[in-house]
């Protein structure tokens, strides 16, 4: 390897162990069912579904397809049927996660500084009917990128319980995310 390439290689090393390499995104937040109410994945990690169309999901896409027909016009599905997702091969790995501020521009709260960390347990459908109900395209008032329908936003949905240890904010936030270990 060039000399160059070798240091720079090392850098990127030494950054990824730092955790630098940090990516924004976007939480909501949920209680995914099957899951006891505090949705504790053990040592203090929080339980989080992350969406199909987040650059940092890897594997093929839940199946299913965006249906009108399955909507209220209204924010709320008829037919809440959601697709398959056989390859979610993020499920299982953890994420730092810090709030950078508010989502919905709430004026009053602030982010606490916190980092906590969540475990993928889950996907966050785009083509789930109570996910694209909601955005104003159906009918619904909630922006794509707080329903996990932005492709291109890295959207985590994090256990209700989270929130009050990420921000004093009462809705959804911008966060910072990272890889690490469980
Ligand atoms: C859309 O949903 C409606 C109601 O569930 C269903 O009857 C129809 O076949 C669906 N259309 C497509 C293209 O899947």
């Amino acid at each position: 390897m060039h000399p160059a390439a070798w240091f720079a290689a090392t850098l990127i090393s030494f950054a990824n162990v730092a955790g630098v390499f940090a990516v924004a995104g976007v939480s909501t937040f949920n209680d995914p069912a099957g899951f006891e109410p505090t949705n504790s994945q053990g040592n203090g990690i929080f339980a989080a579904a992350m969406s199909d169309l987040s650059p940092l999901w890897t594997g093929a896409q839940c199946e299913g397809t965006i249906n009108a027909s399955n909507c209220n016009g209204e924010g709320s599905c008829i037919n809440c049927v959601g697709p398959a997702c056989p390859d979610e091969e993020q499920c299982g790995n953890c994420f730092n996660v810090k709030c950078t501020g508010s989502l919905d521009g709430e004026t009053t709260g602030a982010c606490t500084g916190n980092t906590i960390k969540v475990k993928i347990i889950d996907a966050c459908p785009a083509t789930h009917p109570e996910n694209y109900c909601k955005i104003p395209e159906f009918g619904g008032t909630v922006p794509p990128n707080q329903a996990c329908e932005a492709s291109g936003v890295n959207a985590f949905d994090i256990a209700t319980t989270a929130r009050s240890t990420l921000s004093t904010f009462q809705g959804n936030l911008n966060i910072d995310i990272e890889s690490t270990s469980c």
